[in-house]
C-alpha cells in the first residue's frame, strides 16, 4: 500500500473497474459481487455508502458502509439502537495482505465517528478462508452467532 491509497465514490469513469474486481474463487462465498453491492446502494441511497479502494491508478478493493440502520439481527431486541458499520468489503485477490482492508475499515470507522456514531458493526460467515481473523485483529469483538448462522462483530469507537 502506498501513500496514495484513498477511497473514491463510484463515478462513470471508475464504475466498470469496480465491477471487474474479484476476490479469490474460494472467497466468493464470503462476499457479494461488487455489481450487486452497487445495485443495493442504488436502492438504499440514504443509508449505503459505497466506495472504491484506490491506490495510484489502480482500483484495489471495494467497501460499502451503512449508517443508522436498524439491524435484522436486533428484530427481537426492543429498543435496540440503529447501527452503523461495514456492509461489504472486498480486496482484489492479488492485492490482499498489503493493508488495504485495514485502511478501508479505518476510513469507514472515521466516517461513522464524523457522523456521531460510537460503534462499528459487521457480520461475517465463519469458515475456512473467511474474514473472522481479520476483524478480530482489527479489534472487533465477536458477538453471536445470529439466527442466520452469521457472526456479528462490534468495535467500540469511543476507546
Ligand atoms: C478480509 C479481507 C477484506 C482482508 O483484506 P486485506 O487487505 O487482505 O487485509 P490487510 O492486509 O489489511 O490485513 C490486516 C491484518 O489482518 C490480517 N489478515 C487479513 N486477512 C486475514 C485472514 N484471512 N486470516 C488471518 N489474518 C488475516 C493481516 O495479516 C493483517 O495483520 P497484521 O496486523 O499482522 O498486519 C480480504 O481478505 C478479502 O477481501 N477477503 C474476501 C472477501 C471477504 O471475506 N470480505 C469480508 C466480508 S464480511
Amino acid at each position: 500500500m502506498t501513500a496514495t491509497a484513498r477511497l473514491e465514490a463510484p463515478t462513470p469513469d471508475n464504475v466498470l473497474a469496480a465491477c471487474a474486481l474479484e476476490v479469490a474463487p474460494e472467497q466468493k462465498r464470503f462476499v457479494a459481487p461488487v455489481a450487486q453491492s452497487l445495485a443495493e446502494a442504488y436502492v438504499h441511497p440514504e443509508t449505503a455508502w459505497p466506495r472504491l479502494i484506490c491506490d495510484g491508478e489502480r482500483v484495489v478493493g471495494f467497501v460499502m458502509a451503512f449508517f443508522g440502520v436498524p439491524f435484522d439481527h436486533d428484530a427481537h431486541t426492543p429498543g435496540a439502537p440503529p447501527r452503523s458499520g461495514l456492509w461489504r468489503l472486498a480486496v482484489a485477490a492479488g492485492e490482499q495482505g498489503k493493508g488495504y482492508g485495514r485502511f478501508a475499515v479505518r476510513a469507514v470507522n472515521e466516517e461513522i465517528r464524523r457522523r456521531g456514531g460510537t460503534h462499528s458493526s459487521v457480520t461475517w460467515h465463519a469458515g475456512e478462508g473467511g474474514p473472522e481473523e481479520f476483524y478480530l485483529r482489527l479489534g472487533y469483538r465477536r458477538l453471536g452467532p445470529t439466527e442466520d448462522g452469521e457472526y456479528l462483530g462490534e468495535l467500540d469507537l469511543t476507546r
